[in-house]
């Protein structure tokens, strides 16, 4: 079919607790939806300080690491599997700048610039790369490890 000929991509997006909190869920998905995305998983997880290290393990020597595991750790996350077509880069763009502070000047309609605070609470979390997805969809949904055929 026409719809087999696009090759589709997926992704790791993650509400922050302060996102979650603040009550952004359901603003955060209806910009998902209206942006082509279909949401193929999702699941309200509670990270403890083993799982918030390990998924952040890349940043364990910078200096914000333990402010960091501090603010994922209070309160419920929602993660979240995302399938369209250049998904990764799509909703990198979509969800702006670290900086949720400069994203409000120059991305104002991100997500970021809808919810963040500045580079520490930045409310949402997306894969940085295909190969960062393939390692953090796993994480959260067991079944997506690839070599199960169901991914
Ligand atoms: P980074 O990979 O630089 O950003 P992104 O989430 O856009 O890929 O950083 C990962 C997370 O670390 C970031 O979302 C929030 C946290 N962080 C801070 O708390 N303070 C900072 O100064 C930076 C750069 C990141
Ligand atoms: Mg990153």
């Amino acid at each position: 079919s026409s719809d087999r000929s696009v090759e589709k991509e997926k992704t790791l997006a993650m509400i922050k607790p302060d996102g979650v909190s603040g009550n952004y869920t359901d603003g955060i998905k209806m910009a998902i939806l209206e942006s082509g995305f279909s949401i193929l998983r999702e699941s309200i997880v509670q990270l403890d300080e083993d799982k918030a290290v390990t998924f952040y393990a890349e940043h364990s020597s910078r200096t914000f690491f333990t402010s960091l595991i501090k603010y994922m750790t209070s309160g419920p996350v929602l993660v979240m599997v995302l399938e369209k077509e250049n998904a990764v880069a799509d909703w990198r763009a979509l969800i702006g700048p670290t900086d949720a502070r400069k994203a409000k000047i120059t991305h104002p309609h991100s997500i970021r610039a809808m919810c963040g605070m500045d580079s520490d609470r930045n409310c949402v979390h997306g894969s940085d790369s295909a190969q960062s997805a393939q390692r953090e969809m796993p994480f959260f949904f067991k079944e997506m490890s690839s070599g199960t055929g169901i991914v």
